[in-house]
C-alpha cells in the first residue's frame, strides 16, 4: 500500500510562534500557520487579546496557545521561549514612532531599535540552539518596504526594518548548514486595525489607488501565504530572502 504523499505546505508536527501575534497580520499568520497543521504560541502582552486570538483559532479547527510577556523584556521573553521546542519563528511585531528627526532623540531612537531590531535578535538566539540540535528550523522576519526605501518622518522605523533586512541575511548564511532557513516579509499598505485612521483618511486611500498597481489596500490575510510557503517544505531552499508583498508598490514609479 502506498502511503499518501504530504502536501508540501503542510505543517503538521511544527510548533511555531508568531510575536504579536493577537492582531493584525500576526494574527492572520498564526491563523493560517496553525490552519496547515502547526501548533501556534501567539505572543503580546494583553492576555485577554490573546485569549480571544486563541478561541477563534481553535474555533476554526486550529490549535493555538496562549503566550504573554514583552519581547523587549529580556528576563521573561528569555524565560517565555526556553523549553517551547519551536521549529518556526515569526518575528512580526514592529512599533512606529512617527514624527521628524528633531522629534526622536537619541534615546527614543534607541528604544525603537531595542523593540524592533534587538528583541527580534535575542528571540532568534535563543531559539536557535533547539533548531541546529533538531536540524530544522525557519525563521520569518517581518520586515517593510520602508528599508530598502527611504521615508521622511519615520527615521528609527525605516532603519529597524533595513536592519531586519539584514539580519535575516546574516543568520541565513550562518544557519544555512543546519537545515534552517531565514527569509523576511515585507509588507507594503495592510488595512489593519492599526492602520485605520489611515484607511479613512482620503489622501492616503487615495495614493494607495493611484500608486499601488492593484490600487487598493492589502487585506490583513493576503500576507499569510507568505508566511505558510516560507514556513513550509515547499520553501526549503529558500534562505535569505525578504518577500516582498505589497500589490506592487514598489515595482512601480
Ligand atoms: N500593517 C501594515 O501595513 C504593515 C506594513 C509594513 C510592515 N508591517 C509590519 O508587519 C508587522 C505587523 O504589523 P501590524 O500592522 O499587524 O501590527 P499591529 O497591528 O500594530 O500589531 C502589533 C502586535 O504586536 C504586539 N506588540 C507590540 N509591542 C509588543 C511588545 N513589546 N511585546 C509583545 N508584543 C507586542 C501587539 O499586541 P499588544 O499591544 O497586546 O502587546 C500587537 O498584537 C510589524 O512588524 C509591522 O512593522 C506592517
Amino acid at each position: 500500500m502506498t502511503r499518501p504523499v504530504p502536501h508540501p505546505f503542510d505543517l503538521t508536527g511544527r510548533t511555531a510562534l508568531v510575536t504579536g501575534g493577537g492582531r493584525g497580520l500576526g494574527f492572520e499568520i498564526a491563523r493560517a500557520l496553525a490552519h496547515a497543521g502547526a501548533t501556534v504560541w501567539i505572543n503580546g502582552r494583553d492576555a485577554g487579546r490573546l485569549a480571544r486570538a486563541v478561541t477563534a483559532i481553535g474555533r476554526a479547527g486550529g490549535t493555538a496557545r496562549a503566550l504573554a510577556f514583552d519581547i523587549a523584556d529580556p528576563a521573561g521573553r528569555d524565560r517565555a521561549v526556553a523549553d517551547l521546542g519551536l521549529d518556526i519563528l515569526v518575528n512580526n511585531v514592529g512599533t512606529r514612532r512617527r514624527g521628524p528627526v528633531a522629534d526622536c532623540p537619541p534615546d527614543a531612537f534607541l528604544a525603537m531599535l531595542d523593540t524592533n531590531l534587538a528583541a527580534p535578535y535575542a528571540l532568534a538566539r535563543a531559539v536557535l540552539s533547539g533548531m541546529v540540535d533538531r536540524g530544522w528550523g525557519r525563521l520569518i522576519t517581518l520586515c517593510s518596504i520602508a528599508g530598502p526605501q527611504g521615508r521622511a518622518n519615520d527615521a528609527a522605523y525605516t532603519a529597524a526594518k533595513g536592519g531586519l533586512a539584514a539580519l535575516t541575511r546574516a543568520l541565513a548564511t550562518e544557519f544555512g548548514r543546519h537545515g534552517i532557513t531565514s527569509n523576511g516579509i515585507a509588507p507594503g499598505y495592510f488595512a489593519t486595525e492599526t492602520n485605520a485612521a489611515m484607511v479613512a483618511d482620503a489622501a492616503v486611500t487615495d495614493y494607495v489607488r493611484t500608486r499601488i498597481p492593484l490600487a487598493r489596500w492589502g487585506r490583513p490575510e493576503e500576507i499569510a501565504g507568505a508566511a505558510v510557503f516560507l514556513a513550509s517544505d515547499a520553501a526549503g531552499y529558500v534562505n535569505g530572502h525578504v518577500l516582498t508583498v505589497d500589490g506592487g508598490l514598489s515595482t512601480a514609479f
